[in-house]
């Protein structure tokens, strides 16, 4: 039986697509993305998910432990990936979800996370830094941001001249081989577990 999952996004969504192409092999049946849910009805990854026949929902209260349970429970999703999900994840899912919701973050946590550090602000703090590398984080989600155990990171270099653009290109293509390899080995041992760094 494939390992039912949903995916949350707040924008464009190319992990979630990066996912779709992963697990959408024919005779690959390891993970069935059976929901997409996004807290923004504008979210690009609503649109790839509905070109794709995947329920995709609109959370009507993002702070509403209860409408994500129901949504969730309604699915029978055993895996919860957050995949550019920008708010808080209520506690009570997260209780409910114990080492069952992973996030990926664009950077080797536990450094550049943390509350207000998403998107571009992460890429500029780490080149202004001086730091020789940066990369990105698979972890466990729990009640603080960017703190959960890690599953699996990968790293990129910084390169001289590097702008927060040109640096999040290169950490988001290692987004996309890291976040479906821990996914595939979560559907494969029942649950997420760390993988080997890429
Ligand atoms: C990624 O860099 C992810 O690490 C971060 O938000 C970005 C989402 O990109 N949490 P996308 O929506 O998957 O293209």
């Amino acid at each position: 039986m494939p390992m039912r999952v949903a995916v949350c996004v707040s924008g464009g969504g190319s992990n979630l697509e990066a996912l779709f192409e992963a697990f959408s092999k024919p005779g690959d049946t390891a993970v069935d993305i059976a929901l997409v849910l996004s807290d923004r009805a504008g979210a690009g990854g609503l649109a790839r998910a509905r070109g794709r026949g995947v329920p995709a929902e609109v959370l009507e209260d993002p702070a509403d432990g209860a409408e994500w349970l129901r949504r969730l429970q309604h699915h029978r999703i055993e895996l919860v990936v957050l995949a550019g999900y920008l708010k808080r994840v209520p506690a009570q899912v997260v209780a409910e979800f114990r080492d069952r919701i992973i996030n990926v973050h664009p950077a080797l946590l536990p450094a550049f996370g943390g509350e207000g550090m998403y998107g571009k602000r992460v890429h500029a703090a780490v080149l202004a830094s001086g730091a020789r590398e940066s990369g990105c984080t698979v972890h466990l989600v729990d009640e603080e941001y960017d703190r959960g155990p890690v599953l699996a990171q990968a790293r990129v270099a910084v390169e001289p001249g590097d702008t927060p653009d040109s640096l999040a290109a290169r950490v988001l293509a290692a987004e996309h081989l890291l976040l479906p390899a821990v996914v595939r080995e979560a559907a494969r041992r029942g649950r997420p577990v760390p993988l080997r760094s890429l």
